[in-house]
């Protein structure tokens, strides 16, 4: 059964649409619409997909571990520039991160680092005073007393010590810099980097302040997977546009607080581009998946230009490799996938069939962008190992806790989301959440709403244990869990590491968490930033007893 509201959020109905339904008496609704770009109008895979830099260091200096070693230091400004988004539109405004020999872009440059290998970076707000995109006043931590033009940037599923992990509250203003250190002592996979500031870190990351940061180990390299040219990441996010290309970030009837529950743009970019086209030889690819989207998820697959889809002999599409923390244990053949905003997929597709063809890549209805496979056939030397990396899974005796947490959505009398809070709790309440260094916990997120709440803890990784419909009344009158349907395994392609899980509408889904790392003050909240910047995130403190 998929709600309509899910129904929504997968397939391309704008948050207008969702307003309009939910209230049909916000009329003016239709009016903003009316000033939105609409992307199929312009002609599609006209532009080569943008392949992001890698970040280079620009100095060594004494690592924080040890002050005999010299560590690589990497500064990333983050400016406003122009981009052109696609052929036929002017240059976009946007703010994004420069670094050495390189003009700021969006994405921003991408990190390449291995495993064990610590790092500094030096953040650098070279933003604008004033931000460019609607700021609601009312809303936690962004009050008119605030300044307007703030950011901390956070490596999202980075193990990182507590004071260089981007706290929400630990934003800087435009002339001010801050270095932070990432031991990166973890697995090689796909992480990101992007702003977390206090109450406008979704304005922030819709301008544009947002870039990939992959880690490798040797494990990896002994695998052979496709590497070099032939590994590209695909950074996905939707965006409203003005009729001149410019973003629109839709705001709420009430100009005194403009937030809005979700927002869904119909203009798809990957790499910064609407529409853009890939050639690709005969051969297997790499490709490192990135959801960077405010709301929307995607429900992705792969069809040939001509067929309904891009079938390969054994009927799969693509492989599945690895999700946000690594690599899968094996590799997990699909037609389509979901991808939630925050998450990571790590995909093998083989061209080697479709010589000469032309495939689309599309999320539903909605077509993202388009592969050119050369007529040449080609010699692939990688491999598709039919075992990666061993995810032993966690016992559930290993838990020492079992924390019941609710996602709770609250409307006005017009049936309008206005506030969004992780059980019960805003976001300067005392912190309820205090995991003991080195211990493993159970979360269960109860999730009574209408909404998929894709679900993010800083520092740790883990594992998802089952989802099981059960009934929200009962839980609200009595607070005990009635289930109604059986309990649902992970599945093949989210059964490894993780660090985002989609809390399903109507389902308890649970989650066992190893609080590994460091000691201190961390977040958890939603990934759809709209909600995060209204209440939906909490603080949560790793301790040593
Ligand atoms: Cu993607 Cu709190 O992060
Ligand atoms: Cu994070
Ligand atoms: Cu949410």
């Amino acid at each position: 059964m998929i709600t309509r509201r899910q129904f929504l959020h997968y397939s391309g109905f704008t948050a207008t649409a969702l307003l309009m339904n939910r209230a049909p008496a916000l009329a003016q609704s239709t009016t903003v619409k009316a000033f939105t770009l609409d992307p199929n109008i312009l002609a599609k895979f006209v532009d080569p997909l943008p392949i992001p830099p890698i970040a280079r260091p620009d100095r060594y200096q004494s690592s924080p571990e040890n002050p005999a070693v010299k560590t690589p230091c990497y500064r990333l400004a983050m400016r406003p520039f122009e981009m052109k988004i696609h052929r036929d539109l002017k240059p976009t405004r946007m703010w994004g991160f420069s670094s050495q020999g390189f003009n700021s872009g969006f994405p921003g440059p991408t990190f390449d680092v291995r495993s064990g290998q610590d790092i500094l970076v030096e953040w650098v707000n070279e933003l604008p005073g004033k931000h460019f995109l609607p700021i609601d006043h009312n809303v936690m931590g962004a009050g008119a007393d605030q300044p307007e033009s703030r950011a901390v940037v956070h490596v999202h599923g980075a193990k990182t010590p507590p004071e260089s992990d981007g706290y929400p509250e630990s934003w800087i203003v435009p002339g001010k810099s801050v270095v932070y250190h990432y031991p990166n002592k973890q697995d090689a996979t796909m992480l990101w980097y992007h702003d977390h500031a206090m109450g406008i870190n979704r304005l922030n990351i819709y301008a544009g302040l947002a870039g990939a940061f992959l880690i490798r180990d040797s494990f990896e390299d002994s695998l052979n997977l496709p590497a070099g040219k032939y590994e590209i990441p695909l950074v996905l996010s939707d965006r409203q546009l003005t009729p001149e290309g410019q973003l629109f970030y839709p705001a709420s009837p009430d100009p005194k607080s403009p937030w809005v529950p979700e927002v869904f743009g119909d203009a798809i970019l990957v790499n910064g581009k609407i529409f853009p086209y890939l050639n690709v030889t005969a051969r297997k690819y790499r490709f490192r998946v990135l959801n960077a989207s405010n709301g929307r998820f995607y429900h992705l697959s792969l069809t040939d230009g001509a067929s309904a889809n891009g079938a390969s002999a054994d009927g799969a599409s693509f492989w599945q490799i690895g999700t946000d923390q690594g690599l899968l244990p094996a590799p997990v053949p699909l037609q389509e996938l979901m991808i939630a905003p925050g998450e990571r997929v790590d995909l093998v597709v083989d061209f080697g069939g479709h010589r000469g063809k032309e495939m689309i890549l599309r999320s539903d209805s909605f077509v993202i962008m388009q592969f050119r496979v050369s007529a040449d056939k080609v010699n692939d030397t990688s491999s598709m190992p039919a075992a990666l990396r061993p995810v032993p899974k966690i016992p559930e005796s290993q838990a020492v806790k079992t924390r019941l947490l609710s996602l709770n959505e609250y409307v006005n009398r017009a049936g309008e989301p206005v506030l969004m809070l992780l059980n019960g709790k805003y976001w300067h309440d005392p912190v309820t959440e205090r995991p003991s260094l080195n211990t493993i916990e159970i979360w269960t997120l109860i999730n009574p709403t209408d909404d998929s709440h894709p679900i993010h803890l800083h520092l740790v990784r883990f594992q998802i244990l089952d989802r099981q419909k059960y009934d929200p009344s009962t839980y609200q009158s009595t607070g005990k869990l009635k289930f109604t349907g059986p309990v649902v395994p992970p599945e093949a392609n989210e059964a490894g590491w993780k660090d985002t899980v989609r809390a399903e509408p109507g389902m308890v889904t649970r989650i066992i968490v190893p609080f590994e790392g460091y000691p201190g003050r961390y977040v958890w909240h939603c990934h759809i930033l709209e909600h995060e910047d209204n209440e939906m995130m909490r603080p949560y403190e790793v301790i040593t007893d």
